[in-house]
């Protein structure tokens, strides 16, 4: 007997659901890549996504997924044997270092406090400890998609500009760009990473990297660059030459409609739409952890993003809520990863998404902890409801 037949519903953290709109998008005849309807699907990306980022630098979209993006960065920007810091927070920033590493870069990983955000203290002590300015780039999440922890990247400028260290500021928002406040420009960043398959609604195979100026010097004495990444190719006068070959035209056009769509809804819209369905989740994991052994990755209420929600449980027990959820229920909810391998569930609110499936992601989540006997506060989806209903007037 399974209740799962009916519409599924998607809610890991990436790739995320796709619109109607995006996925009808796709479907077109190839054109010609060297003008016309593809050359104006992609300006029309280069200007939305740079309203998307904040930013009036230079933008560069990758037919790659975002560990393409995170290569693109380092590549354009650094030589061999230098050094960069990796702010530890969660696996990505991690998994980001290892791409240096293996491009002959060094880096020094900053290790976290578990289940906390980057301590921007320690930030600034190992900066002004810096004295030969030996760091050239910090890298860092701005939200991190195995704990749910989310970093204060203002702060890190601010550490930055307290100590007065040259090293250029780059951030990966592949599970925060469309679903939080980012403001590239305004917060000082010099390379923003982005997937497309997150907050920005498109398949995965996109991804981007912004540029600042100071970013865009440093390129010019960049010992890794190469033809495929390279920023400077891209700037080339041919459609052909912006992907350093064929343009991934249908994929244009799928990102030109979710950015249509993002906008249309209004930037802020959007980021107060996800800010309130974090809350619901987290309203209904307050509820969950009261009781049982169950908790948040995440121990800092203020930590915790508003695009995915880490809940720990003893291992074993996340695989079977999991199951029921997808087999019994139709919905289908993110499994820990890296370290939180079978010890986690992530419970995505990021894209496009909306409350009745937010709430139904949660009553599913409840069902299941009931049906299967685990120890947990009850009415963590009604503590949603109320959340919702509090908020939305
Ligand atoms: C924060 C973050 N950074 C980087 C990546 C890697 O992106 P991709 O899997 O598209 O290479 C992911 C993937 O989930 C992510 O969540």
């Amino acid at each position: 007997m399974t209740l799962a037949n009916g519409h599924r519903h998607l809610a890991i953290p990436g790739p995320t659901n796709m619109p109607d709109e995006v996925l009808n998008a796709l479907h077109q005849a190839s054109v010609d890549i060297y003008g016309g309807r593809s050359e104006i699907a992609s300006r029309a990306c280069m200007k939305d996504l740079k309203k998307v980022f904040r930013t009036k630098g230079a933008m560069y979209i990758y037919a790659a997924n975002g560990h393409g993006a995170w290569e693109a960065a380092l590549t354009n920007t650094l030589s061999k044997g230098d050094k960069v810091q990796v702010l530890e927070s969660g696996l990505f920033p991690i998994v980001w270092g290892e791409n240096a590493d293996s491009l002959g870069i060094e880096t020094e990983v900053l290790a976290e406090r578990p289940g906390r955000a980057v301590d921007l203290d320690a930030v600034t002590a190992r900066l002004a400890a810096d004295s030969a300015h030996e760091f050239k780039a910090i890298l860092m999440v701005q939200a991190d998609t195995a704990t749910g922890v989310v970093n204060d990247v203002k702060g890190v400028r601010s550490a930055l500009d307290e100590t007065g260290h040259p090293a250029m500021l780059m951030v990966d928002t592949i599970a925060s760009l469309g679903c939080m406040e980012f403001d590239m420009d305004g917060w000082g960043v010099d390379v923003t990473v982005a997937g497309a398959q997150k907050g920005l609604m498109t398949p995965p195979g996109l991804s981007f990297t912004a540029v600042s100026a100071k970013a865009k010097r440093a390129h010019k004495t960049a010992g890794l660059v190469t033809n495929y990444w390279d920023w400077t190719f891209r700037d080339g006068k041919e459609h052909y030459m912006w992907y350093a070959g064929t343009p991934p035209v249908q994929m244009v056009f799928a990102l030109r409609k979710a950015l249509e769509m993002l906008l249309a809804e209004g930037l802020d819209n959007v980021i107060h739409r996800h800010a309130v369905l974090a809350g619901a989740t987290r309203a209904a994991v307050t509820t969950w952890t009261s009781k049982g052994d169950t908790r948040f990755a995440v121990s800092e209420p203020a930590e915790r993003s508003n695009s995915v929600t880490c809940m720990l449980m003893p291992r074993g027990e996340s695989s079977r809520i999991l199951d029921y959820c997808e087999n019994n229920l139709g919905v289908t909810i993110g499994r820990g990863i890296g370290r939180l391998d079978d010890r986690a569930i992530r419970i995505a609110h990021m894209g496009h998404v909306n409350a009745y499936n937010q709430l139904g992601t949660l009553a599913a989540i409840e069902t299941a902890m009931a049906a299967l006997d685990i120890e947990h506060g009850p009415g963590g989806a009604q503590s949603a409801i109320e959340y919702i209903a509090n908020h939305v007037k």
